[in-house]
């Protein structure tokens, strides 16, 4: 059972241009450039710092999604976003998705970590192995590799990331400029680092970040996907539809980082919920038809035919889902979790694809409904312990995030659910995260 004293942990996740439904770009007001624009980043860093989120998290495919010219589905660089949003927040978490099949630790590291200097330690990396084969076509004509080795490089990538934010001693930087000390040579340590995929010598160009290490975010739910986690994530995100199916992730999550010997407590799962809100539970609705109708079903049908692996000339809007087509596991080159957590729910539901397509949620949990209907559904599931907090989807940006902010926050707060205001200067703290030890000599 989960402590229900402590605050929930709120982020909010801004993807796919103008929103996480595939609609938003139709059924918004204002401009379809404004996702390429620095007000609109900037009015939601503001808004979500006002709210006193923990995180804004930028999700990231590296390269425009198969969706191509359909809409704006690729994004800018996450971590250039979160840099402007940086200089208009002093508090909030900035947190960017980058791949660790797709870049190289030194430079990964480099970036964060400058990310986490000018934040003063508000700096986030989601890493991810990439599930996406079509990424591999922007970097050098490689061919995407399988799932297993994707996990394999994985691993070594976040290794090798941590020993060179671990480079510099926290006492390294001595700055005495009558002795013309800048920094102890003893302090500062070459990683010499020779794996099976990464030779690289350290240490970072900069001395140790104000969090020790920025904090790692992970979304893998396949098993090499949840080991990954378990051993190196602070937090970790997933996409559950279902109550019991949230409660059993938290747990193995736990459990798994117990056997690698860290505190399960020190590790924080996020279930995601795409949020679409009205004042009335009628004008939720609306809203929602409002995007439904400025999409129609067929991208939604070729996304969730993606997302699990099922063509979608399989799909039939009235026909019960299809189980019996779907392959195995090991054998689905795309995300597993988000396939689980689908399959399970047209499972359990017995849902037809056109009731399952009405509950897709962009992958995730969705609800549709006022701002106490959604805080009853995250403090039911908190209190049962499926969670240690949310990522709440945004189906329209920016109105999906000031709907948020304005009118949900509030409700939690009232409910005690939520921080009234930020107790700490890093996004670690704020977490209630472990300290990362100091570097040793
Ligand atoms: C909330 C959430 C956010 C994610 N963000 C990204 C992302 O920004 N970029 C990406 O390539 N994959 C993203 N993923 C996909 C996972 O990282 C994906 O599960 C992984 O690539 C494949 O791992 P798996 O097969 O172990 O599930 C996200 C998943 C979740 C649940």
């Amino acid at each position: 059972m989960k402590n229900v004293d402590s605050p929930m942990i709120l982020s909010a996740s801004v993807m796919h241009g103008l929103g996480m439904h595939l609609g938003a770009w139709r059924a918004r007001d204002g401009d379809v450039t404004d996702y390429i624009t620095p007000e609109m980043y900037l009015h939601i860093a503001r808004k979500a710092e006002a709210g006193k989120l923990h995180a804004l998290f930028f999700a990231d495919a590296t390269s425009n999604s198969e969706e191509g010219t359909d809409r704006p589905c690729g994004a800018l660089d996450p971590v250039i976003l979160l840099a402007l949003m940086a200089g208009a927040t002093r508090r909030i978490g900035l947190v960017g998705t980058a791949s660790t099949t797709y870049s190289t630790p030194y430079d990964l590291a480099r970036r964060f970590g400058t990310l986490d200097h000018l934040t003063r330690g508000r700096a986030g990396w989601n890493a991810v192995a990439t599930g996406i084969p079509a990424v591999a076509a922007q970097f050098g004509g490689v061919d995407h590799p399988n799932h297993g080795d994707r996990y394999a490089r994985a691993n070594e990538f976040v290794e090798v990331v941590t020993k060179l934010w671990d480079s510099w001693g926290a006492d390294a930087l001595v700055g005495d400029k009558e002795a013309g000390v800048f920094a102890r040579p003893d302090r500062v340590h070459a990683i010499d680092h020779v794996g099976e995929f990464f030779q690289v010598r350290g240490p970072l160009p900069f001395p140790r970040v104000p969090q020790g290490r920025p904090v790692i975010f992970q979304a893998g739910a396949s098993p090499e996907g949840r080991d990954h986690a378990a051993r190196y994530a602070d937090v970790i995100f997933t996409a559950q539809h279902l109550l019991d199916g949230a409660i059993d992730f938290r747990n193995d999550m736990r459990m798994r980082a117990h056997d690698h010997g860290r505190d399960p407590n020190g590790i924080k799962v996020l279930p995601g919920i795409l949020a679409i809100l009205g004042s009335t539970e009628a004008e939720a609705q609306a809203r929602l038809r409002k995007l439904n109708e400025a999409i129609g079903t067929g991208p939604e049908m070729l996304k969730l035919s993606r997302r699990v692996g099922v063509p979608v000339d399989a799909l039939e809007l009235d026909k019960p889902f299809p189980v019996h087509l779907l392959g195995r596991d090991e054998d689905f080159a795309g995300a597993i979790g988000f396939r689980r957590s689908l399959v399970n729910l047209a499972v359990k539901k017995g849902y037809t694809v056109r009731e399952l397509l009405a509950h897709y949620g962009g992958g995730h949990q969705q609800v549709v409904g006022t701002p106490e209907q959604l805080a009853d559904v995250m403090q039911a599931w908190l209190r049962a312990g499926a969670a240690d907090g949310f990522n709440l989807m945004v189906d329209i940006l920016p109105s999906g995030i000031d709907l948020i902010v304005d009118e949900l926050v509030p409700v939690l707060q009232k409910r005690g659910l939520v921080q009234h205001d930020y107790a700490h200067e890093t996004l670690r703290a704020n977490l209630g995260l472990p300290d990362v030890a100091s570097a040793k000599a």
